[in-house]
């Protein structure tokens, strides 16, 4: 079987190499993801207008959150010991147990579990001493957590704009909003696949700031050999159910300065240090052993899945390659792989016929393939900025020339609202854990879109 597709590959690729020099741009970019596709899907009349779907509503994706008998057994084991808190269960423990696995996975020296990755991001930035009048520049495309966790601690989120290709921060801009009150950067790695680290440690390290990685998405991709997450000072993760290592809810911060990891540690325990002494002031986000159990039941075969959503994402990006209708994400120098949360291209309307990505989306979830347009609005359009534009907290804060200045640089991230207007991403936790007809079930979809593009304003 996986003999018989590899030769369809080829012959499709010889075949779009073959007629490529008579086609005009666009055709050439049709015949280069349609002919490598399997079957004759990519023409007929859409699903959205009578025709039959390329993939057959009966054909099921992968079920997500992954289970195995492995973390079952795990939770029945927690359930009848009666040790359900770290506290309970001091060094033997199953977040214990997860901290040392999961930091020695990521070449970290420490890992400090917490109950979310919005709450491993907060622990970093007051770990850091970071607090009111500080600013923190982050990007205004990714889960709210990332900036609820600067405001928590009373710091300025400054967003920068992105780099429209990579939907990563741009180093460009994080750079010019550099202030004399900003202590840390924070990038987000975007879908899981690495921001452009180079150029950001590069700037940090200019201009003697703290790096807190929002590896939220990002679990086990590397960029230059390095884990995200080892790469700053501080590398921040999400267990939440959709992600690629899942407990419902969960987090961790992981570092390798023993001063800093012992401060998130404290502040993380109700400012509460290893020894038991109450010394500062720190909420109560404490990771517990269900948590744990889920995530140790997990982490022995977490690896497998991260090749194969790998593996799907190369497939795909080989199959779109030259196609001018969808993008895939940018990947900058030193990319090793992805973490894939989602694999993410952008939609460029021009080469369909100008029709909107909703009737694209509509078309294509006829024919039996949901794409997601993923984060609506960029943050910087969200109702957060007038509440703390009149909130006593931050007027007492920061000098009126500071808000109105940091107002009037949010609401202007162009690159962001084009991102968030050509967005279609796969699911990747799930879809990207599905074989390979699966994978040529959306090329194929979207193939057959494109060649009925003259029709898709009437769907
Ligand atoms: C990029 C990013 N940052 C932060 C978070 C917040 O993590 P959590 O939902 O675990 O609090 C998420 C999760 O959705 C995320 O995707």
């Amino acid at each position: 079987m996986a003999q018989h597709i590899h030769r369809r590959h080829f012959i499709g690729r010889l075949t779009a190499a073959s007629i490529a020099g008579m086609l005009p741009a666009p055709l050439l970019s049709a015949a280069n993801a349609g002919a490598a596709a399997t079957g004759n899907h990519t023409t007929g009349t859409l699903a959205a207008l009578g025709g039959p779907p390329v993939r057959a509503a009966a054909k099921k994706w992968p079920k997500w959150p992954y289970v195995d008998e492995r973390m079952v057994a795990e939770v029945v084991k927690t359930t009848q010991s009666g040790v359900w808190s770290r506290i309970q269960a001091r060094e033997n423990g199953n977040v214990v147990t997860f901290e040392r696995q999961f930091a020695a996975m990521l070449g970290a020296k420490y890992c400090v579990g917490t109950g979310s990755g919005t709450q491993a991001l907060a622990v970093s930035v007051a770990a850091l001493g970071i607090g009111p009048g500080d600013e923190v520049i982050t990007s205004p495309y990714t889960d709210f957590g990332t900036i609820s966790a600067i405001l928590t601690c009373r710091a300025l989120p400054v967003l920068a704009d992105l780099d429209a290709d990579s939907y990563q921060l741009d180093p460009a801009d994080v750079e010019r909003k550099i202030t004399p009150a900003t202590r840390a950067i924070m990038p987000v790695h975007m879908m899981g696949l690495p921001a452009d680290m180079d150029s950001i440690m590069a700037i940090a390290a200019k201009h003697g700031l703290k790096v807190i990685e929002d590896a939220c998405q990002g679990v086990l991709a590397t960029h230059r050999g390095r884990p995200l997450g080892s790469i700053g000072h501080l590398g921040c993760f999400s267990f939440q159910a959709s992600k690629q290592i899942a407990c419902g809810e969960g987090g961790a911060v992981i570092g390798s300065d023993a001063a800093l990891m012992d401060a998130c540690f404290t502040i993380h325990n109700h400012g509460t240090d290893k020894k038991g002494k109450h010394v500062t002031i720190g909420p109560k986000y404490r990771m517990n052993e269900f948590e744990a159990a889920v995530l140790l039941g997990q982490l022995p075969t977490a690896a497998e899945r991260f090749r194969l959503r790998n593996r799907n994402a190369d497939y795909l990006t080989e199959k779109f390659r030259g196609f001018a209708g969808l993008v895939p994400q940018k990947k900058y120098p030193g990319t090793e792989n992805g973490s894939y949360y989602n694999y993410a291209m952008s939609y460029k309307k021009e080469h369909f016929n100008h029709a909107s990505r909703q009737q694209f989306l509509k078309a294509l979830a006829a024919e039996g393939i949901a794409l997601s347009p993923y984060i609506p609005n960029g943050l910087h359009r969200e109702a957060w900025v007038d509440h703390i534009l009149r909130l006593d907290d931050y007027r007492k804060m920061y000098p009126a020339a500071r808000l109105k200045a940091w107002e009037d640089a949010t609401r202007r991230l162009p690159n962001c609202d084009r991102v968030c207007e050509e967005m279609v991403v796969l699911h990747g936790s799930g879809a990207l854990l599905a074989g390979q007809a699966d994978m040529d079930d959306v090329v194929n979809a979207v193939m057959k879109v494109y060649n009925n593009r003259e029709r898709l304003q009437g769907v």
